[in-house]
């Protein structure tokens, strides 16, 4: 089994997705929220690219069925229902919703990764119930980590090296430079890894922005034992 990891959707190719089982990472916080959502009942979580789109595809359901949610800057859109909190996600919320979700870089990143027909959600909050997951499946993997405007972000880099850790754990792998980095940095503040992710461009925007409890939630590692898949355009609980 040979792991890679990509610190951006864009740096990865849809050559490089074919037949691979792609775990996708927006730690901050889009794949925290569609996690947490799905743990509180959602019925399944569409993501999709844009504001226009989304609020076009609302129509096509019942209104008390569906929930609009996401960001951008990191902020509630007008008119949504929810931002890209997961606090805001709660049972009593999302349950039996169906949720349509857009964010800046996560459900793009998820977009991209759609051209494999094995893909899971991955965040601190189900480290290790990815990793159960690879471990089962048995074939190369692709880690897409979202990234913050482009760049590589923190955040998702020492969540991929979590479950990374976890994995080696449970099987033997061969793996690229950045997954191997990405490894190291989790190795060295897996005792806390705000102790690192503190430093993060993306955190401190979140921070300043006063969401200090989504950083702490988000940072909770193996909260919940989900693991969230897309298939044909939806994420359900696999
Ligand atoms: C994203 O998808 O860009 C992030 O989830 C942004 C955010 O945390 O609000």
């Amino acid at each position: 089994m040979f792991v890679e990891t990509y610190e951006t959707y864009n740096a990865v190719s849809d050559k490089t997705l074919k037949g691979k089982l792609v775990v996708v990472i927006d730690t901050l916080r889009a794949t925290s929220v569609i996690t947490t959502a799905l743990v509180n009942g959602s019925k399944e979580i569409i993501p999709v690219a844009d504001i226009e789109e989304a609020v076009n595809l609302s129509y096509s359901f019942d209104k008390d069925e569906i929930l609009l949610g996401g960001e951008r800057n990191a902020v509630k859109i007008d008119g949504f229902d929810l931002s890209n909190s997961p606090l805001e996600y709660s049972k009593d919320v999302v349950e039996g919703k169906t949720i349509i979700l857009t964010t800046t870089n996560g459900t793009r990143a998820l977009k991209k990764a759609s051209s494999s027909d094995d893909v899971v959600v991955g965040c601190l909050l189900n480290v290790s119930s990815i990793a159960e997951y690879i471990q089962k499946k048995d074939k190369d993997v692709v880690i897409i980590c979202a990234g913050t405007e482009g760049k590589f972000s923190i955040d998702d880099i020492i969540t991929a090296g979590a479950i990374l850790h976890r994995l080696k754990e449970l099987k033997h792998y061969e793996s690229d430079d950045l997954s191997k980095a990405s490894y190291f940095l989790y190795e060295s503040f897996k005792d806390n890894v705000l102790d690192i992710m503190k430093y993060g461009y993306h955190l401190n925007r979140i921070e300043k922005l006063g969401y200090h409890d989504d950083v702490e939630f988000c940072t909770t590692i193996d909260m919940f034992s989900i693991v969230p898949k897309y298939i044909n355009g939806v994420i359900k609980i696999c």
